[in-house]
Formats: structure tokens, C-alpha cells, sequence
């Protein structure tokens, strides 16, 4: 038998069982960070020129800036809107500016080229800002896993591009995830086929709340793939960092290689409720204000330290691994936001077809909240 590979479809009890026989290394290029991706290698001076320019710009341009929160944390500091995939979908489609400046990824860069209205036009501040987590959606097998399935119900995560968000029926984001699966459980059929896409973690957490809801795990089906900087937070990293602080809460994003054994500590009672979450990376912020505990163990992209740590000044944020970092998302730098507005650069566009039929499931992840 072939080994499975990324991107290959099997029932979620099979995944479970494959996940370690499956190589989910980037099946895309990782670039190199640049050090002016860091604010402290960008002298005082220059800072304050550019951050002056830009708010020039932004004035004249009628421009709104968006940045997700691993974003450096100097374009975070004059984004007009600052949080999460599901959050910066639901601003950019609010805004009436004139351009939509996004720091963020090439997947969420399209969501707004889609939503945007007639005279918008949506930049982004680097080409290179891709993710590995999208590129194992593979939409060959997407279409095949269709026709197997005529009436299968397919919930792609938002790491996606737009030709998988086009043979979706839903689109979900880490905050609205058990939403949207709970949403598909209530209307449809017990016994038709669900196929959830592309984070085969995430994926493990649907499975969850089907047994929650008394509901057959049969007809859940995954697709192999998972981001490789998630993918590396491990158990012991969770571990390691708890043995240090003993008091520390423990939040975790969906998307990571310790999902499962995190849950498993949560339902075996090992580890309270109150200890251990599972959230977006903005819905962690809320967590981090409203938990008693003043430290709280993150496992997550290191980027997102900053936005907690202004939203929950009195607490320190340890990150579960100081090694999870974003080479797509540090691929905006604060001068190449500055060249965005300056010289109208780079216009995201999307192919009208495609766009037209990715819509619906962009549609319901937004209305579903
Ligand atoms: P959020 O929706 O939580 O921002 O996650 C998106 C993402 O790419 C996390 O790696
Ligand atoms: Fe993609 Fe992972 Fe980067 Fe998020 S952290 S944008 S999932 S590569």
C-alpha cells in the first residue's frame, strides 16, 4: 500500500491512526525572515519617518490598515484594525475606505478581495506572505472526495486559497469553528458524509464535538495537513513550560500537534477547565484578561504576545515555544507597508469566477458567530 500523503483524504477514525505515518513538512517554500521584520533592527529615526509617512498616506489615500496578530508588532501598533483571521474578514468587509492595506497572508488578503465593495481596492505589503498550512489543501482530491460523496458537506478551515473556499459549502475560522460544525450537524442528515479541511488538529477537535453531540464519528472524513509552525508545538513543550510555572494557565490555539493530548488531559480531569483553553489567537486575549492567573503559558505564533500583552498589561504571556514563528506573516515589514500605500502596491485580485462561487461559504463563516 502507498503511504498516505499530504493532502490525502481518510475517514477521522483512519486519520487519528495516520497522522504520524504522513509527512506534513511545508510542501511550500519557507523564506528567510528579513531583520527588519524585527522593529528593534529599524533605527528610532527611521521608525518615526516612517510611521509619519504612513499616517500621511493614509490620510490621503483614505486607506484602512488591517494586521493579523503575528504581525510585527510596529504594523500592529498603527493598524486601524488588529485580531484574528474571522475578525479582520469582519472589518475589512465593514470598512468604506478606498484601499484596504492588509499585513496578514495571501488567504486573508483574498477574503477581502472578494467582500470588497465596487471602488475598493485591497494591497497587501508582501506577495511572499503564503501558508503552509494552505498549500495541503489540494483541491484535486477535494473534487474527487465530491464525486465519491454526492452528498457530502464540505467545511474548509480559512486556511485555504480561493479555488478550495470555491468547492466549499462552508468556510470556518478557529473563533467560529465549533459554531460552524455544530451548525452543519443541525442541518443535515445523520448519515450524510462531512469532510473537514485542510488542519487534520482541527480536525480532531470536530470529531470531538460530534461525540459530544451523540453523533456518529463515521461521517466525519479529514484531509491530512496541518501548519508546520503549530504542528510543532508539542506536549512536551506545554510540559516543560508548566513544570517552570506551576501556577501558569495554559491556552492553546487549535491548529496545534499538542491538540489532542491536551484534550485528552482535559477529559481525563488532569487538567481543569479553568486551566486550559482552546481558542483563536484573539479569543486568547480574552482569556488572558479574564483568567485569575497572572501567567498564562501561550501555544501559538510568538507574535501574539504583543496584542495579549496590551490587551492584559498586569499578566506575562510565556510562549509555549519561543520557536513558533511565522516566516509567511514576518514577511510584512514596516517599510514595506510604507511602499504599499506609497506606490498602490500589490493589488490582490481574484479570478471573478472562482470569487463568485467562494463567496457563500466566506458568507456563512461570517454570519455564523
Ligand atoms: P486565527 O484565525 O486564530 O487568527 O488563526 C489563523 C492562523 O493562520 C493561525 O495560524
Ligand atoms: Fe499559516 Fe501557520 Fe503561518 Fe498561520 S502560522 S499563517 S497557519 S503557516
Amino acid at each position: 500500500m502507498d503511504l498516505p500523503a499530504s493532502g490525502d483524504i481518510f475517514p477521522a477514525k483512519e486519520a487519528v491512526r495516520m497522522i504520524d505515518a504522513v509527512d506534513l513538512t511545508p510542501p511550500i517554500e519557507v523564506p528567510p525572515i528579513s531583520p527588519d521584520a524585527y522593529p528593534e533592527n529599524v533605527s528610532d529615526e527611521e521608525h518615526r519617518w516612517l510611521q509619519s509617512e504612513i499616517s500621511r498616506l493614509k490620510r490621503e489615500r483614505r486607506a484602512y490598515i488591517l494586521a493579523h496578530n503575528y504581525a510585527p508588532s510596529d504594523i500592529q501598533d498603527v493598524a486601524d484594525a488588529v485580531g484574528d483571521s474571522l475578525y479582520l474578514a469582519q472589518k475589512g468587509a465593514d470598512s468604506d475606505a478606498d484601499i484596504l492595506l492588509e499585513a496578514s497572508v495571501l488567504f486573508m488578503n483574498q477574503i477581502l478581495a472578494i467582500m470588497k465593495k465596487p471602488h475598493q481596492r485591497v494591497l497587501a505589503p508582501d506577495l511572499g506572505a503564503l501558508c503552509s498550512l494552505a498549500a495541503h489543501a489540494d483541491v484535486g482530491k477535494i473534487r474527487q472526495w465530491k464525486r465519491e460523496h454526492p452528498n457530502g458537506i464540505v467545511i474548509s478551515y480559512v486556511n485555504t486559497y480561493l479555488d478550495v473556499k470555491a468547492e466549499s459549502d462552508y468556510c470556518c475560522a478557529s473563533a467560529n469553528a465549533a459554531k460552524v460544525i455544530l451548525h452543519v450537524l443541525s442541518h443535515s442528515e445523520p448519515d450524510q458524509p462531512i469532510l473537514f479541511l485542510p488542519d487534520v488538529y482541527l480536525g480532531f477537535y470536530a470529531g470531538k464535538l460530534l461525540e459530544q453531540q451523540n453523533q456518529p464519528l463515521e461521517r466525519l472524513w479529514l484531509m491530512m495537513g496541518a501548519c508546520h509552525v503549530h504542528d510543532r508545538i508539542r506536549p512536551y513543550h506545554i510540559e516543560r513550560q508548566r513544570r517552570l510555572y506551576p501556577d501558569a494557565a495554559v491556552v492553546v490555539h487549535p491548529e496545534c500537534g499538542c491538540t489532542s493530548a491536551c484534550m485528552r488531559q482535559m477529559a481525563q480531569g488532569t487538567t481543569p477547565a479553568n486551566m486550559m483553553q482552546f481558542r483563536s489567537t484573539q479569543g486568547m486575549a480574552q482569556f488572558v484578561r479574564e483568567t485569575p492567573q497572572k501567567i498564562i503559558i501561550m501555544a501559538t505564533e510568538v507574535g501574539n504576545i504583543h496584542p495579549l500583552s496590551k490587551a492584559a498589561p498586569g499578566k506575562t504571556v510565556i510562549p509555549a515555544s519561543p520557536e513558533a514563528i511565522c516566516a509567511y506573516m514576518k514577511q510584512n515589514t514596516f517599510r514595506k507597508l510604507y511602499l504599499s500605500l506609497r506606490d498602490n502596491v500589490h493589488e490582490i485580485k481574484v479570478d471573478p469566477a472562482l470569487a463568485a462561487r467562494a463567496r457563500l461559504p466566506i458568507e456563512r463563516m461570517l454570519s455564523i458567530v
